[in-house]
């Protein structure tokens, strides 16, 4: 007798059901086989080996370039989420083109030879801006997000009615290459544990999918995520890292599914970094022995993020826990391809280990995209924020007893101007204090354009000015980014409660919503004719200044690294699109990632800065050829 072993015996079976039954008839098909403990693709066994990857975190520009190295690295499948907010940015207003184009990422990864597994929310988590939720929710003050609360309930039906109906053709079953869905995300680790609400969705999901497409779940490793976050119908998998005991977590899904195939939906092959955190890392060795591990045990992995990518513009979500923690810009995710694309060397500790289960295509790995150190360039002072309200809120203040939130402004990112009057003389320094901890999540505050210090959230809540009676009180708010996890994704922004100075609550507000973004996409401060004699440095504004530059046209449109050395905290735009923050005292991100399609070889880019603290004493910013993103490492 031939003696076998028992993976072995697993495909053995496996195979079988190919012979025993008519495979003309299950092509273009893709199941659960409970009997033998695998997923079926057109009949056969299948095991996905899948990176996550994410389309609104990297230019439609370079998506090709990416499923391309995922695809030679030896991936079969790709796992993508839909962030809801990023499509629906006003109710009923929906985008789906340039880089919001779902359909065309899911047309590049067929042609690539990828399958998708799908991952459409409506809450995605993600460390993504209010964890894919559209903030405009926020405007129902008592709504339960994620629950049967029945305001969200038609907010999300509308939704999957426009986004499920467009996936729909690119199932696998009609053709297309998106092997399953995903119900929900981790909704286990959400407080309201609501069977009804995950039933409602997953009948939602029937109506637009069908009945036969492959529905499932992802979880945390924990018990109480897994009884909370499954339910009958959609099939159960998990999500755990390198520092996890595999065949513990395993055991952990059987005993939610007894049969069926083993399925890592998010196995951390990096980590993300919030503000003022050690630059995250996870160990290539460890990666590697543990992909190892589970792939010899038959099981389905996806690793999470296979490339990360960038938190462009206001997109970053925050966790809290104990604190408010705001997620960085770069979503580099120490992730087998970085930020910026480029093959690692965990790219090639993984593509090794793949070698040993599947046929890794023949032929190079495309190489990294060229980088080009293009140096420094002085910026020029545009002007304080306070001073430009007539650009940058041309439709000027709403008058308010009361402050109001970024929500009831409908403003619902960025940045917004609170102003009022100093009731009274303030001989001495006098607090400002924010006593139920009401600023979401910045503030920056001056009294007759001279800036006093801020407030900040959870850490800061009180900070002395002077000044005369009727003076101007300026106070701008920044959104740092909503929270994406836990019970506290409600997560309204600016004053979200009386500010006090002294004993005197503050009132009759003038209040300047900022459409900061529209007014730079529309060339300003560039085509604006402004004097800009100021030599750079020669006045010390503090507090939110706006400052302005131009890289001249080298001949090339390369990807190119932002420093901005001595600078403190703010926003940077290259011709028009909005980068993201840059906080270097805060760390541990030194460098924003500005991907060349971007630049103009043949014109003036323009660059546009809004520092809210303290500029650099020379004003100046350097493009460099290579990212820096752990402060810790020190570096020029
Ligand atoms: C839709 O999104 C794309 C990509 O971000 C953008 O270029 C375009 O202007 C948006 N369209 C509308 C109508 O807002
Ligand atoms: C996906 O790619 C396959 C193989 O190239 C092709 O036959 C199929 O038509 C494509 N599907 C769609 C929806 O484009
Ligand atoms: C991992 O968990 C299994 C039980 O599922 C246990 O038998 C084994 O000892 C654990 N391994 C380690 C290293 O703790
Ligand atoms: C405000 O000023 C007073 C008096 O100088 C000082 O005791 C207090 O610490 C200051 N408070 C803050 C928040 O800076
Ligand atoms: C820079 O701004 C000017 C003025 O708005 C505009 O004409 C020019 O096209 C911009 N340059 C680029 C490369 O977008």
């Amino acid at each position: 007798m031939m003696k076998i072993t028992l993976p072995f015996v697993t495909n053995l079976i496996c195979a079988c059901l190919v012979m025993c039954e008519n495979a003309a008839s299950e092509s273009g098909t893709f199941s659960i086989d409970y009997k033998n403990d695998c997923f079926l693709k057109d009949g056969r066994p299948f095991q996905y080996i899948s990176g996550s990857i994410h389309y609104f975190r990297i230019p439609r520009f370079y998506w090709k370039d990416r499923l391309l190295k995922m695809y030679m690295t030896g991936l079969n499948a790709v796992q993508i989420y839909v962030p809801w907010n990023f499509h629906e940015a006003m109710p009923g207003v929906y985008n789906f083109s340039g880089d919001r184009d779902l359909e065309h990422f899911l047309d590049l990864a067929n042609q690539t030879g990828l399958y998708v597994i799908l991952r459409p929310g409506p809450y995605i988590c993600a460390e993504w801006e209010m964890g894919g939720l559209p903030a405009w929710l926020l405007q129902n003050p008592d709504i339960m997000l994620r629950s049967t609360d029945p305001d969200y309930l038609q907010a999300v039906d509308s939704w999957l009615a426009v986004l499920l109906p467009k996936v729909r053709p690119w199932l696998y079953s009609e053709g297309g290459n998106i092997l399953s869905v995903q119900v929900e995300n981790e909704y286990g680790s959400y407080f309201t544990c609501d069977y009804n609400y995950l039933r409602h969705l997953h009948n939602l999901f029937r109506v637009f999918l069908g009945e036969d497409t492959v529905l499932f779940t992802t979880d945390g490793n924990t018990d109480k995520e897994m009884a909370c976050g499954t339910l009958q119908g959609l099939y159960a998998t998990i999500d755990f890292g390198t520092d996890t005991n595999v065949s513990a977590a395993f055991d952990r899904q059987r005993r939610f599914e007894p049969r069926g195939p083993l399925v890592n939906s998010e196995f951390y092959a990096g980590w993300l970094d919030h503000w003022g955190d050690q630059h995250a890392q996870v160990d290539t060795n460890k990666v590697a022995g543990m992909l190892e591990e589970m792939l010899s045990m038959g099981a389905n992995v996806n690793m999470y993020m296979f490339e990360g990518g960038t938190n462009f513009g206001y997109w970053n979500g925050a966790d809290h826990d104990t604190r408010y923690r705001p997620v960085v810009t770069s979503y580099d995710y120490d992730a087998p391809l970085s930020e910026a694309g480029d093959p690692t060397d965990k790219l090639l500790a993984i593509k090794d280990i793949i070698k040993r289960f599947r046929a890794v295509p023949e032929g190079p790995m495309p190489p990294p995209t060229a980088k080009f150190a293009y140096g420094f360039v002085t910026l020029k002072k545009v002007g304080r924020m306070s001073s430009l309200l007539d650009i940058l809120s041309p439709q000027g203040p709403i008058l308010s007893p009361n402050l109001k939130t970024f929500e009831e402004m409908k403003r619902y990112y960025g940045y917004m101007l609170y102003r009022t009057k100093l009731p009274k003389m303030l001989h001495d320094k006098t607090p400002l204090i924010s006593p139920l901890n009401g600023v979401h999540d910045r503030a920056y505050v001056s009294v007759n354009g001279v800036y006093q210090g801020l407030l900040e959230r959870d850490t800061t809540l009180a900070v002395n000015v002077t000044g005369q009676q009727g003076d101007q009180l300026d106070i701008v708010v920044e959104n740092m980014g909503r929270v994406n996890f836990g019970s506290k994704i409600n997560d309204y922004k600016g004053l979200v409660s009386s500010l006090f100075l002294g004993s005197d609550v503050l009132t009759d507000w003038q209040i300047y919503s900022l459409d900061i973004d529209e007014v730079i996409a529309s060339g300003w401060p560039h085509s604006g004719g402004l004097d800009l004699s100021l030599e750079p440095g020669s006045e010390a504004f503090d507090g939110p200044v706006f400052y302005m530059g131009t890289l001249e046209p080298m001949g090339l449109a390369w990807d190119t690294f932002l420093k901005l050395r001595g600078w403190t905290k703010g926003h940077v735009w290259i011709n028009g699109v909005n980068l993201g923050r840059y906080w270097p005292q805060r760390g541990p991100q030194q460098t924003l990632f500005v991907p060349g399609p971007l630049l103009s070889g043949s014109q003036p880019n323009n660059i546009t800065v809004l520092e809210l603290e303290r500029a650099s004493a020379d004003a100046r910013v350097l493009f460099m050829d290579r990212a820096q993103l752990n402060s810790a490492a020190g570096g020029s």
